[in-house]
């Protein structure tokens, strides 16, 4: 390690107020960068960070520091290594773009969206004969999440597709809701989780965002259009790799995020006008909301000059309606889509059991008797297979299929047993998907852009 006694830390910048891009501020150390001394800018001082080999290029980085895990395609060289007991990933580019990245992924970290979270910015780099090396940007790696292409390891079904679609919309309309302008929306630039047979999405490339107090109408369409332009390169590019079910139309397909991403803005932010008498709507706006995962902090509920009328808009919404009821009635920390399919059981399990029992009470009851069980019957070997909740997903699925299937009540046991044996056992291995024959397909080890195939 070359004197890393000389790193300096600094805190990170505070301005979270701060609008619009950030100003090409240089750090006044980052002027006469003395050999060898890092500089490293990050939220918590996280030591193991001195022991990765910063005085080397990232392209040639030795393998005993890296983590094979899939990468998306990227301009930048970006490699993942380990850091202590956990995964980071490290991309080089410009000490402007790093920090500006940084501030910007803590900023939308702030605000609650999904995206990765950022570790560090490092400058200051020298190989030891003191040639200068790129600043770096340094990131927590996702747990369990696939870029778009990891996803395409077999063709990929056109509802897979549209789902996920649909969650890169829902995603887009997260982020502009908070007044966040992406200004690269693709599915290179987004990562994906598992979400009870659906998708989660999480930004991970925030290098060209703007921060705004609201967006304007334009702004959103404008980024909207980059979406589907940039979607549609995206699948032609995968069509013409056979990557795709022969009849999904790139083009075609690029356009459902312009109606799922319409739609869902039009149901969380519109005003709705009705008679006086017809109340009971802002009750089921309400509830046709928390459906879509979202929650209604406020309401601005006008009446028309003539007083028959009421008009009504959704002011403050959070997302996350689901995720938060589960977390709070069992402390389960899930995405929004498991969440609601483990309500839905857990419902279930209150209605068939004790009725009358306290919802806490029972929901307690449930984690012993439903979720804990089933998530201990995974072998340890299994475990980097599925997160917990998307196992317990899809154990609940297999049982509901199995006793329709056979015309009987299948005891739990026994559908988990089945499903061990017969799904997740033959799954690969989600946490950390390794190096496999179609490593080329999805860019694990190379930076030429994409796999021959
Ligand atoms: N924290 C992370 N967790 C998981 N994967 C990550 C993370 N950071 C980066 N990646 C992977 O690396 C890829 C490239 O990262 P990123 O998009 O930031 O690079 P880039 O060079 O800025 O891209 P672009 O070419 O769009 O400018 C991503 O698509 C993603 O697959
Ligand atoms: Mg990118």
């Amino acid at each position: 390690m070359t004197e890393t006694s000389n790193a300096q830390w600094h805190d990170e910048p505070t301005d979270y107020d701060q609008t619009g891009k950030l100003p090409r501020l240089r750090p006044a150390s980052s002027e006469a960068p003395s050999l060898g001394s890092l500089n490293i800018t990050a939220a918590a001082t996280d030591p193991e960070l001195l022991d990765l080999p910063w005085h080397i290029a990232l392209e040639q980085w030795p393998a005993s520091a890296l983590a094979a895990l899939p990468r998306g395609i990227s301009r930048h060289i970006v490699r993942f290594a380990h850091l202590g007991g956990s995964v980071i990933a490290v991309k080089e580019t410009s000490e402007h773009i790093a920090r500006h990245e940084y501030h910007m992924l803590r900023k939308l970290q702030r605000l609650d969206v999904p995206c990765v979270e950022p570790v560090a910015v490092i400058s200051g780099r020298t190989t030891p004969e003191g040639e200068e090396l790129d600043p770096v940007l340094v990131t927590r790696h996702l747990k369990f999440s696939l870029p778009y292409r990891a996803l395409f390891s077999q063709t990929l079904r056109r509802d897979t597709l549209t789902r996920l679609i649909d969650a890169q919309a829902l995603l887009l309309v997260r982020l502009h809701l908070i007044g966040f302008y992406w200004g690269d929306v693709s599915l290179s630039n987004t990562l994906f989780r598992r979400d009870a047979g659906s998708f989660a999405a999480y930004l991970v490339d925030a290098e060209t965002g703007e921060l705004y107090p609201e967006l304007s109408t334009g702004q959103r369409e404008y980024d909207l259009e980059i979406a589907r332009v940039n979607i549609a390169g995206e699948l032609m590019d995968l069509a013409e790799g056979g990557l795709i079910e022969e009849k999904v139309d790139p083009l075609a397909t690029s356009e459902l995020i312009m109606d799922s991403y319409r739609r869902l803005w039009s149901e969380l932010t519109e005003k709705e006008s009705f008679e006086l008498g017809e109340r009971w709507r802002v009750g089921a706006r309400i509830r046709r909301l928390n459906e879509l995962g979202f929650d209604v902090e406020e309401y601005a509920i006008k009446t028309a000059a003539n007083g028959t009328q009421i008009q009504l808009q959704p002011k403050v919404v959070d997302a996350g309606h689901h995720s938060r009821r589960l977390l709070r009635l069992t402390g389960l920390d899930a995405q929004e889509n498991q969440a609601r399919r483990l309500l839905n059981d857990m419902d279930a399990y209150r209605a068939d059991n004790n009725p009358t029992l306290d919802e806490e009470f029972s929901a307690h009851l449930w984690v012993n008797e439903v979720f804990e069980p089933i998530v201990r019957a995974v072998p340890r070997e299994l475990g980097g297979k599925l997160e917990p909740a998307e196992v317990v997903h899809e154990v609940l699925e297999h049982r509901w299929y199995m006793s329709e299937r056979e015309d009987r009540n299948v005891p739990m046991a026994e559908a988990v047993q089945s499903y061990l044996d017969d799904e997740l056992r033959h799954r690969r291995d989600e946490a950390a998907i390794m190096l496999t024959a179609d490593a080329k397909t999805i860019g694990i080890d190379e930076d030429s852009e994409y796999g021959d195939n």
